[in-house]
């Protein structure tokens, strides 16, 4: 038989009694089951298989309402008057005191109920035809009212006339509809085999064991609901910045670009100067830049500090006028976070002047900038060269577009623009719904940059950000939902 544990169980109970009509209450008990959803499932694969026939009855439930829990308590206005009048003298039965014995708004009801008992007024004082009479009615009224104080009763279990005579006045009683299920087994459930209704065990998951086993063959197999509600899994997952590195990585990786790294630590020789960034750059002072105090200094070779100092003072040998001030070195092994990831393509091409070499680098900087929707004192670069005898600009701005347009950004462009290090220098724009966005810097370096460095190849050079790729990509309009821990809110970002 292709019955689960629990319609077995059901089953098991309809027999002990096979011609009775179950109610919820009964079969709960009867299958010791705490949870009324195991008799509506049961039920209903039962009566799927034929066995067992569910049926709804529809009762209409009477409850007191509002005015009738009062009444419950308090008695009915009509009992709480005949109470008083009774315990009056005849002569002291008058409207004016029995209208100071009630609460203001009940006045007007009380007298409307007394009519209808047959109470009238007659020269000031009221009267009453039938006092036996009247004492029944509100009795039964009363004794109505208390039968539905321990809870809700059946319509058709009450008195007709109390349930009309009281569904006319406001708020004392309210009916309503109410389906209950009852349950009883078909001539086929009668028929079925108690003894063919153990609990069998059932296979909830397929294993390769199982399969490898031969034990499928006789095993009974666990219905499952394939429509069923289920949580989303939401497991583990890279958080979309790390993916968003791996995936930049592996573009460059692909294009033939191999991958460097740097100290955060440098030196402003390294960070700046070697960049031909003048030493009384604005961009230098400590309102832009994190210097440190411990350590105050590092060590810069001074092969290095004579030529950034003979370039920056006069030119050199490169063709250029220098910045025609004084230069200093101790100025240059001052330490900072490094403000650009730049200096690690320089060291890089300090390192191998004479190799030709792509590389690229994605680096976290550190820029002193106060916290809004757009900046954050650390941030990343995405930063590349291409060191070759044929570099050239085309070269730079292909390399880019390919870059862009395998990030999912096929539309770039680039402007001129100045950086002190780069001649010519662009800046690289993508479209993003139908407006340019800037996306990052580029150049060629300039011989101020390359000579010192040992190389007479053109460098072409670029470093983006990576935070407002970041945002494009992922929806956002403010930069700090990158890094805030807020797992929801990370879950719901797309996956790269
Ligand atoms: N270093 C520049 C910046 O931080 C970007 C840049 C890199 C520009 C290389 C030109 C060449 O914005």
């Amino acid at each position: 038989m292709g019955l689960g544990n629990n319609e077995r169980r059901m089953l098991r109970a309809m027999l002990s009694e096979p011609s009775k009509d179950w109610s919820l209450e009964e079969l709960l008990s009867e299958t010791g089951w705490g949870d009324q959803v195991h008799v509506a499932g049961s039920g209903a694969a039962l009566e799927d298989a034929g066995l067992v026939s569910v049926i709804e009855n529809r009762v209409t439930v009477v409850t007191l309402g509002e005015e009738g829990e009062k009444a419950s308590k308090d008695g009915l206005l009509e009992a709480r008057i005949w109470d008083w009048l009774v315990s009056q003298k005849p002569e002291d039965r008058t409207m004016s005191t029995l209208s100071s014995t009630l609460e203001r708004h009940e006045a007007g009801p009380g007298v409307g109920l007394l009519k209808a008992l047959g109470i009238s007024l007659e020269s000031g004082t009221l009267v009453a035809d039938d006092e036996s009479q009247i004492t029944t009615v509100i009795g039964n009224r009363s004794a109505f009212i208390d039968s539905l104080s321990n809870g809700p009763k059946e319509k058709s279990e009450l008195d007709e006339e109390m349930v009309s005579h009281f569904s006319g006045r406001k708020e004392l009683i309210m009916l309503e509809e109410k389906v209950s299920r009852s349950w009883a087994l078909t001539k086929k459930g009668k028929k079925t085999n108690a003894s063919e209704l153990e609990d069998v065990e059932m296979i909830g998951e397929v294993t390769p064991e199982l399969l490898q086993s031969e034990a499928w063959r006789d095993a009974e197999f666990k219905p499952f609901d394939v429509n069923a509600p289920a949580p989303t899994p939401s497991g583990g997952r890279p958080h979309p910045m790390i993916a968003l590195i791996e995936m930049i990585r592996s573009i460059f990786l692909e294009m033939g670009f191999s991958e460097i790294e740097g100290d955060f630590i440098q030196s402003a020789g390294w960070n700046m100067d070697s960049l031909f960034i003048p030493q009384s750059h604005p961009a230098r002072t400590m309102q832009d830049t994190f210097y440190l105090s411990e350590p105050a200094q590092v060590d810069v070779d001074e092969h290095y500090l004579d030529l950034w100092r003979k370039v920056h003072e006069h030119g050199h040998d490169t063709g250029s006028k220098g910045w025609g001030l004084d230069f200093d070195k101790e100025e240059s092994k001052r330490s900072l976070l490094r403000t650009h990831t730049t200096v690690n393509t320089v060291r890089h091409i300090a390192e191998n002047p004479h190799e030709p070499s792509r590389v690229f680098g994605i680096g976290r900087v550190f820029r002193q900038e106060s916290i809004d929707r757009t900046h954050l004192p650390e941030f990343y670069q995405i930063e590349g060269i291409i060191h070759e005898p044929e570099a050239n600009l085309p070269m730079l701005i292909s390399t880019l577009k390919t870059f862009y347009s395998k990030m999912g950004f096929p539309d770039v462009r680039v402007r001129p623009a100045y950086f002190p290090y780069t001649e010519p220098s662009v800046e690289v724009d993508v479209l993003w719904k139908g407006e340019w966005l800037e996306l990052g810097g580029s150049g060629i370096f300039r011989p101020e940059v390359t000579e010192p460095l040992g190389t007479e190849w053109p460098v072409c050079a670029w470093g983006l950000g990576l935070e407002r790729l970041a945002m494009l990509i992922l929806g956002l309009d403010d930069i700090r939902e990158l890094y805030q821990p807020d797992l929801e809110r990370l879950d719901r970002m797309p996956i790269l």
